[in-house]
């Protein structure tokens, strides 16, 4: 069975819209873990729009389960996740315009960038994953930097899924079972992750040999929906 690394950006993207305390990611990962996520997944953006580095450290500090710290190539977070020590760092593109990550790394032309953060990583005893497309040429080049893990960018079988066309999404799961195969083949830990929701999640957790799925916008989404009606009831009962 796939475990559950819950992601918990959303939780701090709300803080951040505020630049105030509440609500804390710390605490969610803990609510979380209550619920039964076997890991908590947090992205250090370099912009730092969401999670701060006060986050990492407490989290690193109080979370039960492991850390899955999502990351770019950039020297300056490579150094912190080096110093902090995550269980698992993922190397994943960022843009500064994006609204999230919007695609695997690529890996064939930016590999020694690559490279050296992965070996960094390694050296500081962190379990590397890298963030890539179902492309067998990206999985080539970053089976070949000795990665410990892969996560599969499952965004085109997500927007698929969405739009309710059948036949893209039986492409485009065709397409991550081939790339399933070819990490599984390599020795390398099967991971993925990106616009899964509850409606969609059964098939990639399917998967042959599926490690980890990383989920957050969904479970966040899900998490206001059955919450707020709780949150508007206690706040009744003060104003009366
Ligand atoms: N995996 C990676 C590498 C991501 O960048 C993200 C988004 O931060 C996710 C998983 C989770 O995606 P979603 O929020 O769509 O569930």
């Amino acid at each position: 069975m796939a475990i559950l690394g819950v992601n918990i950006d959303h939780v701090a993207t709300v803080r951040e819209a505020r630049k105030t305390n509440e609500p804390d990611p710390v605490w969610a990962a803990a609510l979380a873990e209550l619920g039964g996520a076997d890991a908590i997944t947090i992205h250090l953006r370099e912009d730092r729009r969401h999670i701060q580095d006060r986050d990492l450290r407490v989290l690193k500090e109080t979370a039960a389960v492991p850390i899955n710290l999502e990351l770019a190539c950039a020297a300056d977070v490579v150094k912190i996740a080096c110093d902090t020590k995550p269980h698992q760092a993922t190397l994943v593109p960022e843009r500064r315009e994006e609204v999230t990550t919007e695609g695997g790394l690529d890996v064939v032309s930016s590999k020694s960038k690559i490279q050296d953060a992965v070996c960094r990583l390694k050296e500081a005893g962190i379990l590397v994953s890298l963030f890539l497309d179902p492309d067998p040429r990206q999985l080539d080049a970053g089976i070949e930097l000795g990665v410990d893990a892969i996560e599969l960018h499952t965004g085109a079988y997500a927007q698929a899924t969405l739009i309710h066309d059948a036949s893209q999404t039986e492409r485009a799961l065709a397409t991550l079972h081939n790339a399933a195969k070819k990490i599984r083949a390599a020795g390398v830990t099967l991971n993925a992750g990106h616009g899964l929701t509850y409606r969609n999640v059964k098939p990639i957790a399917k998967i042959e040999a599926m490690h980890e799925l990383n989920i957050g916008h969904s479970i966040i989404a899900r998490a206001l929906m059955v919450g707020l009606q709780q949150a508007v009831a206690e706040m009744k009962r003060l104003i009366s």
